[in-house]
């Protein structure tokens, strides 16, 4: 059969879909979300019938990244079956099927995420100081999450830490975190923080560490090698050349790589957002309840990617941040 790829107006091919499968968290973490949530109510979240449904569909239009979010996608009742459902298009359209997780309950899953095919997982993990950890997090635990990131491994899943920079925060943990994951033999990726969510403005500027900092921070002690290499997401990666580290940089604010987004996500509601730093949306959820049929929600889809906005417009360098967007971190899933 052949199909249309989905392209949009400024020519990029959408080929990476990430699906946020529940709103709901077992942290708090103060970046993502407020401490005291109201949460969706169950009705209004697509059935795990109906995630399938729509990334099968997306499989269809060309997508060939799916990463499953949250809020903590291992949060959700039976989620292993829709995953299970999912790998079926591995090999058969898609590439890769991965998720972006807390952690916490990852001694439960790797297993048998590796088992259906899963090969890596991106673990969510700002500082290795325990009191800190329950800080960021709120509820968090760290034994808990490294005791996860453990099982992982030992499952034979390629594991990458992401840390948002964090000024005054982890700051003092560069090289901590980079000396850690070299000994455990983990990726690294460090993200810029953005400005979602109604947190105050002063906390969420004086919050930024900027990554260009960072690694002229890290160029002190190591040798720092740019890599071509990509894995179809917005990090940049370079390896250090004395210990053999991975890091990857993701910098919205300080290099826009808007131009080549090549993603787009979807709510556990059914909302399609096109960009991760604008509001505009389509609603995916009446289309897929109307009709048993994909017509209607395929030109959903279509129609939306027609409309997909340039980039983000986040800029904490006015005296006023630009380009703030008041739905939480955990609504679109990073
Ligand atoms: P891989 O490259 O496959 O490892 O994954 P990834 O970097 O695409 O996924 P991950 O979930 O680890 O993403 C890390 C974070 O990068 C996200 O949670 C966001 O904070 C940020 N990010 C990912 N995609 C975008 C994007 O399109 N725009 C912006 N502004 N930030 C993004
Ligand atoms: N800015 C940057 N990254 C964020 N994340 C959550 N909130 C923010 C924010 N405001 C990250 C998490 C996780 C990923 C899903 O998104 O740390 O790694
Ligand atoms: Fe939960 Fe992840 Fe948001 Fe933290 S960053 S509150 S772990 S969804």
């Amino acid at each position: 059969m052949n199909v249309t790829p989905l392209i949009d107006p400024f020519a990029r091919p959408i080929t990476y879909l990430r699906v946020s499968v529940t709103d709901r968290c077992d942290f708090r973490c103060s970046y993502c979300m407020a401490e005291h949530m109201q949460f969706l109510p169950k009705r209004d979240l697509l059935t795990l019938e109906e995630l399938d449904r729509m990334c099968s569909a997306f499989v269809g239009l060309g997508v060939r990244k799916l990463r499953i979010t949250g809020g903590e996608p291992l949060a959700r009742r039976d989620i292993m079956s829709f995953f299970r459902a999912v790998s079926r298009h591995l090999g058969e359209g898609l590439d890769e099927l991965t998720l972006t997780t807390n952690g916490s309950q990852l001694r439960r899953f790797a297993a048998e995420l590796a088992d259906i095919g899963v090969r890596r997982v991106n673990v969510s993990l700002d500082t290795l100081d325990p009191e800190k950890f329950a800080k960021i997090t709120r509820w968090g635990r760290l034994p808990q999450v490294l005791d996860g990131i453990a099982a992982a491994k030992d499952a034979g899943l390629r594991v990458k830490i992401n840390a948002v920079a964090l000024k005054g925060f982890n700051e003092d943990e560069l090289f901590s975190l980079i000396d850690w994951c070299a000994t455990e033999d983990h990726d690294l990726t460090f993200i810029e923080v953005m400005p979602m969510g109604d947190m105050g403005e002063a906390d969420r500027r004086d919050q930024y560490w900027p990554l260009s900092d960072l690694r002229n921070r890290i160029a002190e002690r190591y040798t720092v090698v740019d890599l071509a290499e990509r894995t179809g997401g917005p990090a940049r990666y370079v390896r250090l050349a004395e210990n053999g580290q991975k890091i990857g940089f993701i910098t919205p604010l300080t290099h826009n790589f808007c131009e080549s987004c090549n993603r787009v996500r979807v709510t556990c509601t059914g909302e399609l957002y096109m960009c991760l730093g604008q509001e505009d949306r389509a609603d995916l959820r009446a289309p897929l309840r109307n009709s048993p049929d994909d017509t209607d929600l395929t030109e959903a889809i279509r129609a939306a990617i027609a409309r997909k906005p340039k980039g983000h417009d986040f800029d904490y360098s006015r005296q006023k941040i630009a380009g703030q967007v008041s739905r939480h971190m955990s609504h679109t899933g990073g």
